[in-house]
């Protein structure tokens, strides 16, 4: 289901990455520690639980095969879960994380399912400001998800399944 390869006009294409092999859980791995803070970081064993039914990763590589993005998702009945993106450093600010997202909205389409959810820190901007920028409204806030004063504003986006739902009715 997922897209053919191609490379975007930022140099980069986005596609499903394998389940069984240890070599992309490495590079996701390296994505993660450049990308997150220490504290904030997901361990090797959650990182490889996202590769199983019902959850998915999709990767962003640049033209020399290298990983410089990813996002990972969790199909759940009528709604798929944002539950992790990350973008390299070096990456950001080129549309890598949009074209995730649009990707990943376009796969849960696909497959009828409605809903994106996603929990994100109320203070995390970069990460909020492209939310909002794709159609995520905020649902609720959750008081100290993240640890003491670190709330998680809950947010959702219509993957337009339903408007085609309705068309095809
Ligand atoms: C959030 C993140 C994934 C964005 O990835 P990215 O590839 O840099 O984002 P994009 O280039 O696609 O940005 C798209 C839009 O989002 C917004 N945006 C992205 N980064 C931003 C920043 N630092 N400040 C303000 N707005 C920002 C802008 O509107 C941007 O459009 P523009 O560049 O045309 O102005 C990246 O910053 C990251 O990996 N952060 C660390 C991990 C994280 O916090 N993940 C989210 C929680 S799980």
């Amino acid at each position: 289901m997922t897209p053919p390869m191609t490379l975007s006009e930022g140099g980069y294409a986005v596609a499903q990455l394998p389940s069984d092999s240890s070599a992309v859980v490495d590079a996701v791995m390296a994505l993660e520690e450049t990308g997150f803070e220490v504290g904030e970081q997901w361990s090797r064993n959650s990182w490889e639980s996202e590769f199983d039914d019902p959850c998915e990763v999709l990767g962003a590589k640049d033209a020399s095969g290298a990983l410089i993005g990813v996002i990972a998702l969790r199909y759940g009945g009528d709604t798929v879960d944002l539950d992790r993106i990350v973008v390299a450093p070096s990456a950001r600010r080129r549309g890598v994380g949009r074209s995730l997202i649009m990707t990943a909205l376009v796969q849960a389409r696909l497959r009828r399912v409605t809903e994106m959810i996603l929990e994100v820190r109320t203070d995390n901007e970069p990460a909020v400001t492209l939310y909002r920028e794709l159609g995520f409204t905020a649902v609720t806030v959750r008081s100290d998800y993240y640890g003491p004063g670190r709330d998680a504003q809950v947010m959702k986006a219509d993957t337009g399944a339903r408007k085609a739902r309705t068309n095809q009715a």
